[in-house]
């Protein structure tokens, strides 16, 4: 295995200081930086949206992964786009034209993913895995940061990677919520490829050390 790719959350940083959090993104070993967009009605909670992301993108120097946390997501996948997203994400649960949504991501010269909620299971994306560049497994109901990690989720990113290889997918998996070093080698032997960490890096003593760390993150399995 390969080391992982990691996307600290923006949701866990400090707004009060957001040019510093950036600057300390840029220095660290981040592949990503990981902004949530919720609505407060895809999900229970309001984040930010455009004026936020355009002074991201004025500072930071990682690609940004946009999480679309919001209903009818295709209305504003252009502004997304435009304003500097690299990967976009929608929800599967938000998503009556699946197929159509990811196809016009594509168009418009970002990466698509999917993201599933915990419910959802990953047997649902066999149908446009040829549109998916990455999928997006939450391992918490989405709409908050800090939240404890469900197990369950490590099989169902074994299952995910089992569909994936029958399928001879390259989409990469990506893991968000709760994720940290005490689950981040299990996740990484489970198939996983991106770690999001919002938490685990922005409310560390060290946010560097913990990027670090997460990168460095994986161990064999021992037989
Ligand atoms: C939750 C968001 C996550 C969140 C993760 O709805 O999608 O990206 O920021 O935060 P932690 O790592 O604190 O669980
Ligand atoms: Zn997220």
């Amino acid at each position: 295995m390969n080391r992982p790719l990691v996307a600290p959350s923006l949701l866990a940083a400090d707004f009060a200081n957001l040019q510093r959090e950036l600057e300390l993104i840029n220095q660290s070993e981040a592949d990503y930086l990981h902004f949530d967009v919720m609505d407060g009605e895809f999900v229970p909670n309001i984040s930010f949206g455009f004026p936020v992301l355009e002074a991201v993108r004025r500072h930071c120097q990682k690609p940004l992964d946009v999480h679309l946390m919001i209903t009818k997501p295709d209305r504003y996948l252009e502004d997304f786009a435009k304003g500097g997203a690299s990967v976009i994400h929608v929800h599967y649960e938000a998503c009556t034209h699946l197929h159509r949504t990811l196809t016009y991501i594509r168009e418009l010269g970002c990466q698509a993913g999917v993201a599933l909620n915990p419910h959802t299971p990953v047997t649902e994306l066999e149908d446009v895995l040829e549109q998916i560049d990455v999928i997006l497994i939450m391992s918490v109901n989405p709409g908050f940061g800090g939240q404890s990690f469900i197990p369950h989720t490590i099989r169902k990113v074994a299952k995910l990677k089992e569909l994936l290889l029958a399928n001879h997918s390259s989409a990469l998996i990506e893991i968000d919520g709760g994720v940290g070093l005490n689950n981040a080698s299990t996740l990484l032997n489970a198939g996983a490829d991106i770690l999001v960490a919002g938490s685990s890096v922005f409310g560390a003593h060290d946010p560097l050390e913990a990027i670090r760390k997460l990168k460095n993150s994986w161990q064999p399995l021992v037989a």
